[in-house]
């Protein structure tokens, strides 16, 4: 019997020393993989994906992580599994248990994915919920620390994020917060994130030696940033608040040139995609110099090989020679009668 899994459902499950692991991890499968190199370290695995929404990045880099290991993934695409629906989320998760090695799930409610985690008895990494999206925000880190100034401590690294509270927001303020950096969130009072995820944030600021800003002032709160980041003002489900939300967004929060212009020459683009274009942001910024979109979305493809070798390769068993001859003879055996 395996001992039981460990699931990658939230930053706040690991300790600081733990993300940094992971964040070396991803740097040495890149470097790896630049080189042509990528260790085939989950040969014979497999990786079941479990999607209740559309997604390209999660399920490509999840895919082709999963191929570049020596391993193989399954696309169960939204409504093609049983799921909570003429299945239970236990029943699901014992029996792809018994046939994956681990699960990445994407789904709309945060509980399914935790009672996936409760009953699956293989490691289950979150793709993204109404709540969090982890394997994004690791990915971010990575590229923020790619991509900050020479020489500047992670501590002295400064974060805002423009816009609504969404489940990117929630994953970011965490794990910025976790790892010291200073988090501002800048968005219209309503839009702005709840005090659940503020008491989280401020406790791992004051445990980390990092800062967590809330406000309106999106001008004071780009002054000083080295990272710019933005995400969608509205969601699938979310269409009847569309008027509402552009009027309490658009213009103050729209990342433009105008905005960029008032924070400092180094600061970075960040987007955790797909954008509205001309939206929560203009094409300008999208296409611009200090636009670093694409490398973080590349990123995602390192991040998810890192967390299925995390998370995966210590549990696979590998026979011995002696072992796999023996079972091969017996099934040579077999056929030959
Ligand atoms: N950022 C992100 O998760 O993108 P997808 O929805 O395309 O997976």
């Amino acid at each position: 019997m395996s001992s039981p899994p460990r699931h990658f459902i939230d930053t706040q499950d690991f300790s600081r020393e733990e993300l940094l692991r992971i964040l070396e991890l991803i740097g040495l499968l890149k470097e790896a993989d630049k080189d042509g190199a990528c260790p085939k370290l989950l040969a014979g695995a497999s990786l079941g994906m479990i999607f209740e929404e559309p997604s390209t990045r999660t399920r490509v880099s999840f895919e082709v992580a999963m191929t570049k290991l020596g391993g193989h993934a399954l696309y169960l695409k939204p409504g093609e599994i049983h799921l909570g629906q003429r299945e239970s989320i236990r029943d699901t998760a014992e029996v792809i248990s018994r046939m994956v090695d681990v699960i990445e799930a994407r789904t709309l409610k945060h509980k399914t994915v935790l009672d996936l985690a409760a009953n699956a008895t293989v490691p289950v990494i979150n793709g993204l919920t109404d709540y969090n999206h982890p394997t994004q925000v690791v990915c971010d880190v990575f590229t923020m620390l790619e991509h900050r100034q020479a020489g500047k401590p992670m501590g002295e690294l400064k974060v805002t994020f423009i816009g609504d509270a969404t489940n990117v927001c929630s994953s970011l303020m965490m794990i910025c917060t976790q790892m010291g950096m200073h988090f501002t969130h800048a968005a219209p009072e309503r839009y702005q994130a709840p005090q659940a995820w503020r008491q989280i944030a401020q406790a791992n600021a004051a445990a980390s030696g990092g800062s967590l800003t809330v406000t309106d002032d999106v001008d004071a709160a780009v002054r000083d940033a080295d990272f710019i980041y933005t995400d969608l003002w509205w969601w699938i489900g979310q269409e009847a608040e569309i008027p509402d939300r552009r009027a309490a967004f658009m213009p103050t929060y729209q990342v433009n040139e105008a905005l960029l212009a008032k924070a400092p020459a180094h600061a970075k683009f960040m987007h955790c995609l797909p954008a509205s274009r001309g939206v929560e942001v203009t094409d300008a910024v999208m296409d611009g110099p200090r636009s670093i979109i694409y490398d973080q979305s590349e990123n995602r493809l390192h991040t998810e090989k890192a967390l299925l070798v995390y998370f995966v390769q210590p549990r696979l068993k590998t026979a011995s020679p002696e072992l796999a001859a023996y079972h091969r003879g017996r099934i040579e055996d077999f056929l030959s009668r």
